[in-house]
């Protein structure tokens, strides 16, 4: 490949299969030269796979709730150790909303729910960024990444209280970005997505619609799990230094779509469908 982050050392938050972004990321940080620890929380390494991608990049695994101040005091501690220095990049690739899970509706959610949600989902960011900074673990000009939603800023009604979390992960990029910045030269940045088929991302209802509606909708179709591991490479790399405090999207332009050809001419047919359907009832 071209070695984009040669030298460089990072932690890499939220592999759990080969589905998952962040195995998408850890993948393609090794082919570009890096070394890299990965981490989630201790269930997943039950349930994932995450083993598998550690043998195949050289890696270690450090099991770390996320929302758990002392498992990320650990995995800091740890993650410098093991790679023999200061952190370059880290990706923050966590998201769970137990409403969604349980079926719960907007208007109605269960507001324990919500905060577990919310402290796994938004506030975990805020923890890790804490973390790295207090420990002064991050080198000079050091990437950070949190992986974010449109919903953020739209209404999809089904994406539930995520939008909520994924707001405050956007906002926690601006506001903790600017303080990294100043006194670390460290960026902050959100990527904003395409639906992805993942296991979080296949959990939200009426999934398979969404993303076919987005890939109707995007003039350049939906951005794959891999093309976003690209994209966060590029932000990892001396390619993007002066990029911070920003949330972008990689979505094949959705986010700034109003209305696309193909969805209007399939929306047009079940309209003129249904006045035909209407002006027989009529006669
Ligand atoms: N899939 C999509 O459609 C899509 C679109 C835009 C943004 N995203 C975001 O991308 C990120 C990665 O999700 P994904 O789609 O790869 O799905 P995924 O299910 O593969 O990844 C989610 C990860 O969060 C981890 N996690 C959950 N609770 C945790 C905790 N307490 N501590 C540490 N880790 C924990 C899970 O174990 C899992 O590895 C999420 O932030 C998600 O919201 C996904």
């Amino acid at each position: 490949m071209h070695n984009l982050l040669k030298g460089k050392r990072g932690i890499i938050f939220g592999a759990l299969d080969s589905k998952s972004i962040a195995w998408k990321v850890a993948e393609r940080a090794h082919e570009e030269g890096a070394t890299f620890v990965l981490t989630n929380a201790p269930v997943a390494m039950r349930l994932g796979t995450i083993k598998e991608l550690a043998e195949k990049t050289g890696s270690e695994v450090i099991p770390a709730d996320a929302t758990s101040m002392m498992d990320l005091e650990v995995l800091v501690d740890k993650a410098v150790e093991i790679l023999g220095g200061k952190i370059d990049f880290v990706l923050h690739s966590i998201g769970m909303s137990v409403n969604v899970r349980r079926g719960n509706h907007y208007t109605n959610q269960d507001y324990n729910f919500t905060k577990t949600g919310f402290d796994v989902s938004a506030l975990s960011f805020h923890r890790v960024m804490s973390m790295l900074h207090k420990k002064d673990a991050m080198n000079e000009w050091g990437s950070i990444v949190a992986l974010s939603y449109m919903a953020a800023q739209r209404v999809f009604p089904d994406y539930n209280d995520m939008a909520d979390n994924k707001a405050y992960l956007e906002s926690v990029a601006r506001s903790f970005g600017y303080f990294f910045g100043i006194e670390k030269k460290v960026r902050v940045n959100t990527i904003s997505q395409s639906p992805t088929p993942t296991t979080a991302g296949s959990g939200v209802k009426g999934f398979d619609g969404f993303i076919a509606y987005a890939e109707k909708m995007s003039p350049l179709g939906n951005a794959t799990a891999l093309e976003c591991a690209d994209y966060t490479i590029s932000l990892f790399s001396d390619l993007t230094k002066k990029v911070t405090l920003q949330n972008l999207f990689h979505d094949g332009g959705f986010s700034n779509m109003g209305v696309s050809n193909p969805i209007m001419e399939n929306f047009m047919s079940t309209f003129e469908h249904e006045s035909d359907t209407i002006e027989e009832t009529d006669k």
